[in-house]
């Protein structure tokens, strides 16, 4: 089932004091979902990665807060329990402010949920205007409905561009060591009937320097307010690619993802997650015993390798400070 305005399935949903989170970790084999009343559970389901994606872990996690206050619990001790999972994608505190200001927590956490279904498909439009008919476009990690909760950012335009008649072929990074590529957005594109082929990371910089790519379309996890911009590992390879070979570097995120009180990128708190991630492959110990690994969730690309970051509210082009300050000044009179 495939809808025009949002996605083939529910990543989350709020029904009676109740979640159901689709679990990510068993896609695209299996589609089961964990409900639960819990707040406790919903931070598992955000640090095992069930739930994923900066918007989605915002949307996640105030879903977590409404649960604690329709149990009576302190709704302070779940945002900070939630609060602790995932540390890089600036959503999550950002949700968490407004449902902790908020009178009606489950009403607040449904908004948000709402008001990221608008601004993706809103942020789709603008950005499908920077895909030509017949391109070829590439995009890493995932960055659709499994990672917003409405049609995606950087995959919400590849969406959109489709949508409008636009023929466009995708290549999509398969995003080791997590496979959020070859698992996530290959099971999104196909939903969509949008042509595509899966890559190993590694081929990305080969394919961009041959002319294959015509754009590139990644998704973010917090933006400082000079541009630079943390996303999925192995995002700054492709960008430093793209820039030397002059193919545009697209940064899609809402400007709920913008940081501007985080003054450049080495202020970026960066996720490391466990070796066994590394070490290991579809669940089989892949390297010898013994080894070692380093495992960093994210990576910060540096604002002046983005070629523009296109947000519900505008396509903002470098250099970003400005334009960030004036749009979060913009949004901070809005509340
Ligand atoms: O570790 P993940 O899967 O949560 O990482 C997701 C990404 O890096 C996405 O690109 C980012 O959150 C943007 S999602 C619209």
């Amino acid at each position: 089932m495939s809808s025009n305005y949002g996605p083939a399935f529910e990543p989350i949903e709020w029904h009676r004091n109740r979640v159901r989170i689709l679990d990510q970790t068993l896609l695209p084999g299996d589609v089961r979902y964990i409900e639960t009343d819990d707040y406790r559970v919903v931070a598992d389901a955000i640090r095992r990665l069930a739930v994923r994606g900066a918007p989605l872990i915002g949307i996640a996690a105030a879903y977590g807060v409404a649960l604690a206050a329709a149990r009576g619990e302190s709704a302070t001790d779940a945002a900070e329990t939630l609060r602790a999972t995932r540390p890089t994608a600036v959503n999550l505190g950002w949700a968490l402010e407004r449902v902790l200001a908020a009178s009606d927590v489950a009403g607040e956490a449904i908004l948000i949920h709402d008001e990221q279904r608008a601004a993706d498909l809103r942020t789709g439009e603008l950005g499908a205007e920077l895909i030509a008919d017949g391109a070829t476009v590439l995009t890493h990690c995932n960055t659709g409905s499994l990672a917003t909760g409405g049609i995606g950012s950087a995959l919400g335009v590849i969406k959109m561009a489709h949508r409008q008649g636009k023929r466009v072929h995708v290549l999509a990074d398969e995003t080791r060591p997590l496979l959020q590529g070859a698992r996530l957005t290959a099971w999104e594109l196909h939903q969509e009937g949008i042509p595509f082929e899966i890559i190993v990371d590694g081929a990305a910089a080969g394919l961009i320097a041959g002319g294959d790519v015509q754009a590139v379309f990644v998704g973010a996890d917090r933006i400082a307010a000079n541009g630079d911009t943390a996303n999925k590992v192995g995002t700054y390879g492709v960008a430093l690619a793209s820039h030397a070979h002059d193919v545009p570097f697209y940064v899609v995120a809402p400007v709920s993802t913008i940081d501007a009180r985080t003054a450049t990128g080495d202020a970026i708190v960066i996720e490391d997650r466990g070796e066994d991630e590394v070490l290991s492959f579809a669940g089989a110990r892949s390297a010898p015993g013994g080894a070692v690994a380093r495992n960093p969730a994210f990576d910060v690309t540096p604002a002046h390798l983005i070629s523009a970051i296109v947000t519900e509210r505008g396509v903002l082009r470098g250099p970003f400070g400005g334009a960030i300050a004036e749009l979060s000044a913009r949004e901070a009179a809005l509340r």
